[in-house]
């Protein structure tokens, strides 16, 4: 009984969300280019502390939904405004048009945020409510005026089979359909594959969790169920589907799991370390992967980690303590040439700073950050962090590259121009993980090996 009072729609509640969501919203929409929309609501719902948890969950469902199909509002608005919802203009004109206005990152961020927010978040509703998951926080709610016409356009849009129609119904901007095109020929997606590929990006993955002690997964297995969560093992990785926190749980505090994403794990894997070997995690930031490769070490050897931000390194640090491991070395290195240790490692990692287009199932906020400007950032910063770093593989050892982004541009291009410069290294294996084969986020890793 109680259940179906909390899932009935109720108009006050869901004006009261309108309200305070676009507000939300329009404080987000300040920032150009947009900050990381989890900072950001983390903060701003600070002003509310009258909010319990269930509207704070509420206004995160509705900000990341707005970040994921904000762009898809905004053709919707621009078809309305250009040529009215009733219009003549064939799609392909229509969507031509947009990409026009609205083609690159920063032109689709600022036609996001020229929709006013309580429209945008209605429109996305009606996309949202087509995927069928979870309750839209807005039920209850009058449906807009043109809501009859926005479900029409987006009928059309889900039906075309365009590939720029594909991407605006994924909310994804119109730039990155030649990119994506390159990506589908280099690892030979079939159309259906691509389709998968963009379709993901509407859901959030599971959250996946790594074993630091793998013998132990039934025990950890049983824990999850107990505690009424979803989980399903694959490999030595654990899929957790459902609400509920794993931080709070004894398996997490005694260092058993760590949250890392299975494309995440699949990098880890592929520098392979052996107990007793020197290893360098060059661009290890908070320490995901730095755990892993301590994990394989089983403290033996060394791990070094390093960062261009120090800061970082402390929570890498507790992070490798609470999965048991001391033997790990910190230090500052922003990539830069004299700074870098000399030819004595068995394994580098070069995880390097990207995009981020890998992540946006759970990010979705991270496509609006992809400007040429950034991209233009890593373009320099990518081949100069893995020509340094190869200067610290001694001979027969492994240097692994790494990003979480699925562009060409940021991987076999990266790889390629850097076997150009440095021939005594050669490509062992390159393969982008994850989505679309697995529920996860899609990550790239080339496997390098110095010969002399
Ligand atoms: C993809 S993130 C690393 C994530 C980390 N390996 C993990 O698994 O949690 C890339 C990292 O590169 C770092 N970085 C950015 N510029 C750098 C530079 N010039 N030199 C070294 N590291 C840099 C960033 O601070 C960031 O932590």
């Amino acid at each position: 009984m109680a259940s179906m009072m909390q899932t009935r729609p109720n108009r006050g509640r869901a004006v009261l969300r309108l309200r305070y969501g676009s507000e939300l919203w329009r404080q987000y929409l300040a920032q150009t280019p947009p900050g990381p929309l989890d900072r950001h609501l983390a903060v701003a719902l600070r002003q509310y502390p009258q909010f319990g948890s269930r509207d704070r969950r509420a206004y995160r469902e509705l900000l990341f939904a707005a970040a994921r199909f904000g762009y898809l509002a905004a053709f919707v608005d621009y078809v309305h405004r250009r040529h009215g919802l009733e219009q003549a203009a064939a799609l392909p004109a229509l969507v031509a048009g947009f990409a026009q206005e609205a083609g690159s990152v920063e032109a689709a961020w600022d036609a996001v945020r020229a929709v006013p927010a309580d429209w945008l978040l209605q429109t996305v509703g009606q996309r949202y409510q087509r995927e069928g998951g979870a309750e839209w926080p807005l039920q209850g709610l009058e449906p807009l005026p043109e809501a009859a016409a926005i479900e029409r356009l987006l009928d059309e849009l889900q039906r075309s089979e365009l590939i720029e129609a594909r991407l605006l119904w994924q909310g994804i901007p119109l730039c990155f359909a030649a990119p994506l095109a390159e990506r589908a020929a280099r690892s030979g997606w079939s159309a259906e594959a691509r389709e998968a590929f963009l379709q993901a990006q509407a859901r959030q993955p599971p959250l996946w969790l790594r074993l630091n002690r793998p013998e132990r997964q039934q025990q950890v297995l049983q824990e999850l169920a107990a505690h009424g969560l979803e989980a399903q093992a694959c490999g030595e990785a654990i899929a957790v589907r459902g609400a509920g926190s794993i931080v709070t749980l004894p398996c997490y505090r005694d260092g058993l799991v760590e949250i890392q994403d299975w494309a995440s794990q699949q990098i880890g894997l592929a520098v392979a370390a052996r107990p007793g070997e020197q290893v360098w995690d060059a661009c290890a930031g908070a320490g995901g992967k730095s755990v892993q490769l301590a994990v394989m070490l089983a403290g033996e050897g060394e791990l070094h980690a390093s960062d261009v931000r120090r800061h970082k390194l402390a929570e890498a640090r507790r992070r490798v303590h609470r999965a048991g491991f001391a033997n790990l070395r910190l230090f500052a290195w922003d990539g830069r040439e004299t700074e870098t240790p000399a030819q004595e490692f068995d394994r580098v990692l070069v995880d390097a700073p990207c995009s981020s287009s890998g992540v946006w199932r759970r990010s979705p906020d991270a496509r609006f950050r992809a400007t040429q400007a950034s991209l233009a950032r890593f373009a320099s910063l990518q081949p100069r962090l893995l020509c340094q770093a190869a200067a610290a593989v001694r001979p027969g050892g492994r240097l692994v590259y790494s990003t979480c982004s699925w562009l060409v541009a940021e991987n076999e291009a990266v790889v390629e121009q850097f076997l150009v410069r440095r021939p005594e290294f050669r490509l062992l294996d390159w393969r982008l993980h994850g989505c679309p084969g697995v529920d996860a986020d899609t990550m790239f890793s080339a496997v390098l090996e110095r010969q002399g």
